[in-house]
């Protein structure tokens, strides 16, 4: 498949990474081929690191982490083991490997018990925590929640209101306004996992959110019969969470420039996480272990965050920690988050950056992509929501490297559900993933 790729100019496709356009609402620029003349000692260079990717190493690791360890939620031993497994291999392959820990907000854990049957729930944040062994009520219908919906019967039970309409945090106040003594939420649409609502403060009762199927099972199963349910919320105080940094120095001299590689380890609840992030972490301990011990001019340092499905808090934290001089010498962040699904629509590599502009890290990626011959387009694209933004914050040149949907920037259906499974991982997005970031990364450091 390589050989018979064009090659091209770093120059030129430097220049072409300017050139940029309105595509939607947000700023983006698709990146061309650009004819070019050779170089082959880069070229060399590319090869001592895509020759090495292995695809099936990075696919065991997604599958140890996303059916073995399973969801790793911040905060739970789950991330914990995670972190444990990280740390090892990372010291396994030689690095000088720091744990970062941190603290985190409380969580609420929920639990809903229906007729002897376990429902999955999530707890927003700002609702109330109910006694140890929890709040045990009917149910009464409340249907959309609007205050019509309530009667006095209300009193006492846990309101069961459907979404839509209008907002959750009116749905719960109409709920608290009538008496009740408790609220689960069920989503309007099908979905593997249960809702997730946001009810922008805090509540004086507990609130759930539970998909459409438990929502309809415990109207006609348990409202309508009389039956009670148990809800319980616990509050997980002092929880922690952490980082694992993994960093190789240049054998002589001090005070190098710093390129940092960072993947988030954590996922979302019912979510093995197989794409989000376990494909990214993965793809950064393969290039830890090919980047292992090749001579290079500068620092290289393998941050893998947890707590980030929180709010990015493990690469805040992270930056955080590092003195002015660290990042003065920062040169560059590679995030890798959501590489390897199969969604057949998602054919792009993005490269989002806070500000939509090139840096550094596009221009390195562009270039390589330009001589080992990346299949996919890459996009430079405008958006957040990953780790490259607390790198980004601390005025670190970042980009998260993501796969997309060109035109609709769509992510794959399966995103923060839980079929985000190792069946939707493709190996050979998986092996462009390893080989671009790779030979970009090795482009800048190589001694
Ligand atoms: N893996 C996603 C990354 C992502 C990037 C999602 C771009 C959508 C677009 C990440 O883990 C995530 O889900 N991020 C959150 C925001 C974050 C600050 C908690 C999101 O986009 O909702
Ligand atoms: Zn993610």
């Amino acid at each position: 498949m390589r050989k018979g790729r064009k090659r091209f100019s770093l120059l030129l496709s430097v220049f072409l990474l300017t050139s940029s356009f309105y595509f939607g609402s947000v700023q983006s620029s698709i990146v061309q081929a650009a004819p070019e003349k050779s170089n082959p000692s880069a070229k060399a260079f590319d090869q001592k690191v895509i020759a090495r990717v292995d695809s099936e190493r990075i696919y065991k690791d997604i599958h140890h982490l996303s059916e073995k360890i399973g969801p790793r939620v911040t905060g739970t031993k789950e991330e914990k083991q995670t972190a444990e497994f990280i740390k090892k291999r990372l010291q396994s392959y030689g690095y000088n490997v720091e744990v970062q820990e941190f603290n985190i907000p409380d969580q609420m854990i929920g639990h809903l018990l229906a007729g002897g049957n376990q429902i999955d729930i999530n707890i927003p944040a700002g609702s109330a925590a109910t006694a140890k062994e929890g709040l045990t009520a009917e149910l009464y219908d409340a249907k959309l929640g609007k205050p019509e919906d309530f009667t006095a019967e209300v009193v006492g039970k846990i309101a069961l209101i459907s979404r839509g309409e209008f907002s959750f945090q009116e749905k719960v106040a109409n709920a608290v306004a009538a008496g009740a003594a408790g609220v689960l939420i069920y989503d309007n649409i099908d979905s593997p996992g249960p809702l997730n609502p946001s009810i922008g403060g805090e509540t004086s009762v507990p609130v759930g959110g539970i998909s459409k199927a438990s929502g309809l099972s415990l109207l006609n199963d348990i409202a309508l019969q009389g039956k009670t349910v148990t809800f319980t919320v616990e509050k997980l105080g002092s929880a922690t969470s952490q980082n694992i940094i993994g960093t190789r120095k240049p054998k002589k001299g001090s005070g190098h420039d710093i390129v940092h590689v960072s993947a988030h380890f954590d996922s979302v609840p019912f979510a093995p996480g197989a794409n989000d992030n376990a494909s990214g972490t993965s793809v950064a301990l393969e290039l830890a272990r090919i980047l292992k011990s090749y001579p290079i001019d500068k620092e290289l340092r393998f941050v893998f965050v947890g707590a980030e499905e929180i709010g990015l808090v493990g690469s805040e934290h992270y930056v955080s920690q590092l003195s002015q001089d660290e990042v003065k010498r920062s040169i560059a962040n590679f995030n890798m988050d959501m590489v390897g699904t199969d969604w057949e629509n998602a054919t792009a590599i993005f490269m989002n950056a806070v500000d939509g502009k090139a840096n550094i890290v596009s221009e390195t990626a562009l270039a390589t992509a330009k001589r080992i011959g990346t299949p996919s387009e890459l996009i430079l694209y405008q958006r957040g929501s990953s780790d490259h933004v607390s790198f980004h914050d601390a005025g670190i040149p970042a980009i998260n490297f993501i796969r997309r949907e060109p035109g609709t920037a769509n992510l794959e259906p399966y995103y923060h559900t839980p079929q985000d499974t190792i069946e939707h991982i493709s190996k050979e997005r998986l092996q462009e993933a390893g080989e671009l970031v790779g030979a970009s990364i090795y482009s800048l450091i190589r001694n």
